[in-house]
Order: C-alpha cells, then structure tokens, then sequence
C-alpha cells in the first residue's frame, strides 16, 4: 500500500542538500519511496515532484505533464506546441542542454506553497534517466517541459527555484 506523504516546505535543510546516487537493482524500501511518491504527486495539483520533497535523499523524480493546464496558475500551457509528458519515474535523471540559450518563465513549486517567480532555463535540453527495472530512456525536451525538469533535476542538487530568481520583484504570490 502506498502513502500521501507529507511535502516538506521551505526552510527545511533536506531541500538544501545534495540527493544520492539510487543503485540498481532497486531496494525493497525504494521501490515503496518510489511508490510514495508517486501516489503523493497524485494528490496535488503539481507536475512533478522531487524525493527530498518528500524527505527520501535520493536522485529520483516523479514527472506527470498533462496536455491541458490542470490549474489556473498553468495556464500559460496554453503553448499549441505543448506535449504531454506522461507520469513518469526517472532514476538518476542528468540533463544536457541543447540550447545556450535560455528564456524566462514562471516557475512555482510544491514546497513554497502560493508563491511564483520568473527564472531562466535552458529552452531545450536530452534528459537521459533510468527507469524502476534499470532500463536507460533518453528523451529531448523543449519550452515548458524543459523549464520543469530543470526545476526537478535543481532538487536534487538542492537547490530550489527561489535561488535562480534573477529579478526578485518577480517573487510573488500565485
Ligand atoms: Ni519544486
């Protein structure tokens, strides 16, 4: 049975620290971290989710990017060429960006609750991954799934997207 897991907030070190390497096979005890937050995800309104988000220190992100915006503050999705990224678990995820040049969006994140804020990224990138039975995905993505990988992939470097705010009056409320 998996569990909705509390998502840890702002202010909380593990957010702030470096996740680790998952090795293969999967443990028992990661295949329910996995789990977890899977069903976690689910019970938001997010896209995506981090595991140190749900206080597990490893490189492992939970990734579910509708079609169609499924909030009002998504509705700058509204780009035609927008594809779904359906959910999707990526162990030890890297990214290589495809394009130096980067482009300004509003990002939002599940641990700072009610707040945005505009951050630049790359607007194209290869995010290569494993998924739970070990086998090795790569995929290229552009525009807005692009922005939300390197939010996630940030988490488990400990960083969160408040830092890669460049102009601050940006910070706002939702
Ligand atoms: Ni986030």
């Amino acid at each position: 049975m998996s569990k909705i897991l509390p998502i840890i907030k702002a202010g909380t070190p593990i957010l702030y620290k470096r996740a680790k390497a998952v090795s293969f096979p999967l443990a028992q005890d990661v295949l329910e971290h996995v789990n977890n937050m899977v069903t976690t995800l689910k019970n938001t309104d997010g896209l995506a989710l981090a595991a140190p988000q749900i206080n597990i220190p490893l490189r492992l992100l939970a990734v579910n990017i509708p079609k169609v915006a499924p909030a009002k503050r998504y509705d700058f999705l509204s780009d035609p060429n927008h594809k779904a990224f359906p959910l999707t678990v990526l162990v030890n995820p890297t990214l290589t960006a495809l394009s130096k040049e980067k482009t300004e969006g509003w990002e939002s994140c599940l641990s700072f609750p009610g707040y945005r804020g505009k951050v630049s990224r790359h607007q194209s990138l290869i995010c290569e991954w494993f998924d739970t039975e070990g086998t090795r995905h790569s995929q290229a993505l552009e525009g807005f799934n692009a922005r939300v990988i390197q939010h996630e992939y940030d988490h488990l470097e400990g960083i969160v997207y408040v830092q890669r705010i460049t102009d601050f009056s940006t910070f706002s409320l939702i």
